[in-house]
């Protein structure tokens, strides 16, 4: 076992962790943040997404104990607009991809922000990227609804970013 300090949402905890374990098995069995989903334990859904230092990454690749020390939010330490417009255009059906969703949008549209382009980006030498609906769809490609909400998911950010459908 190894002491882990992780940062969550604003709060400081420390744990005595086996070193294998993830940090969405520390975040979901340890911390009780069950918002924070386990769909695949893969990397393949997207359903664990959580933001690190403002990044998303899937916490079920993460090893908790690389985390130590870095701002960790879930999606209980969310409250953003987004989750409401995802109430308005029916961005979810069943909600077991949604707090993934919420947390991976949120860091796409920070990486959009920054002007980061995707596979999809046209006009690599403009300054800004224009978050066309193939660009959301591409940049959240990751993230898997097994409900099919994808339509309500691209209209609840696009309406978030404030960009005209
Ligand atoms: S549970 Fe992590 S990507 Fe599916
Ligand atoms: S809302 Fe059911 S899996 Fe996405």
């Amino acid at each position: 076992m190894v002491e882990v300090q992780l940062r969550v949402n604003g709060t400081a905890h420390r744990l005595e962790l086996d070193p294998r374990v993830s940090l969405l098995d520390a975040l979901r069995e340890h911390l009780g943040l069950t918002g924070t989903k386990k769909g695949c334990n893969q990397g393949a859904c997207g359903a664990c997404t959580v933001l690190v230092d403002g990044e998303r990454i899937t916490a079920c690749l993460a090893l908790a104990v690389q985390y130590g020390g870095r701002e960790i939010t879930t999606i209980e330490g969310v409250a953003h607009p987004l989750q409401q417009a995802f109430v308005r255009t029916d961005g979810f059906q069943c909600g077991y991809c949604t707090s993934g969703q919420i947390c991976s949008a949120l860091g796409m549209l920070a990486e959009v922000e920054a002007g980061a382009p995707s596979a999809v980006t046209e006009h690599l030498a403009e300054p800004a990227v224009a978050l066309t609906d193939a660009e959301i769809r591409e940049r959240m490609s990751g993230n898997l609804c097994r409900c099919g909400a994808y339509n309500g998911i691209t209209d609840a950010i696009r309406e978030t970013a404030g960009v005209p459908s």
